[in-house]
């Protein structure tokens, strides 16, 4: 079978790495192996451009001049992390549009169960039933354990872990190397700074950081 013409929107480091990850065979488990025909990003300073051999095609909007493409939102540094859920809700696309894209090196339990638009990349290992919602990043070498829910819209750093029963909910942000203990909830547009040790419930809309984990201040714009 031919591969699905994908679209990344974005052309930063997550963009570049989910295109990396479909050049090493990341697939969508619903629609087969994927071929990324171009990167979208609004800053207009950037169409035309190659990054790392893929053409910037245009903005987000361009989504619409390639009907036959599957689409993923590979944005979200720490200093914006709810930009993918707003450009998500600005294109609107039709649900079969989304491509979720996994890493052929990721590790997922048959039982987990992988939104639209989500994104897997190299190293994660998921072990037991859960659900991930729609539109999350996952870097590398993350760790969902048994009973994890993740909510749509959340970011995990690279080697983020969760302890079993844990809830991170709509748009949270997980530093790199964050560790969770179990059952705890993470709130919605909650960002855990990197390397933290997460040990009580972290409200929604809050920045905690550290070991253990405190809050430092509320999380700046809507996530
Ligand atoms: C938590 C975070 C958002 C705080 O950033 P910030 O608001 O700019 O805060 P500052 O750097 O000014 O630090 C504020 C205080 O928190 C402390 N702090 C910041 N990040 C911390 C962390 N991860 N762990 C422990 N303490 C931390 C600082 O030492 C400082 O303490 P002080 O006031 O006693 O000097 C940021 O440090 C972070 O961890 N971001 C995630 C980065 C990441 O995971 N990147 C990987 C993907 S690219």
């Amino acid at each position: 079978m031919r591969p699905v013409p994908l679209l990344i929107v974005g052309s930063g480091g997550f963009a570049r790495e989910t295109a990396e990850a479909v050049r090493a065979g990341a697939a969508d488990p619903a629609a087969g192996a994927l071929r990324v025909i171009g990167l979208l990003d609004d800053d207009p300073s950037r169409h035309g451009a190659q990054v790392d051999g893929l053409p910037v095609l245009g903005p987000s909007d361009a989504v619409a001049d390639h009907p036959e493409a599957r689409v993923v939102v590979c944005t979200g540094s720490p200093a914006d992390y709810g930009s993918r859920r707003r450009i998500v809700e600005r294109l609107d696309l039709a649900a079969e549009r989304w491509a979720t894209v996994v890493h052929p090196a990721a590790a997922l339990a048959p039982s987990t169960r992988l939104g639209a638009g989500t994104v897997v990349l190299a190293a994660v290992v998921t072990t037991t039933s859960m659900v991930v919602g729609d539109h999350v990043a996952v870097m590398p070498a993350v760790v969902l354990t048994h009973d994890d829910q993740v909510g749509p819209f959340a970011t995990f750093g690279a080697g983020v872990r969760l302890g079993g029963g844990v809830t991170v909910e709509s748009g949270a942000y997980l530093g790199a190397g964050a560790v969770v203990r179990e059952r705890l909830t993470i709130g919605a547009g909650a960002l855990v700074g990197m390397g933290s040790v997460v040990i009580r419930d972290v409200p929604p809309g809050e920045v905690w950081a550290g070991v253990p984990a405190r809050r430092l201040r509320e999380a700046a714009g809507r996530t």
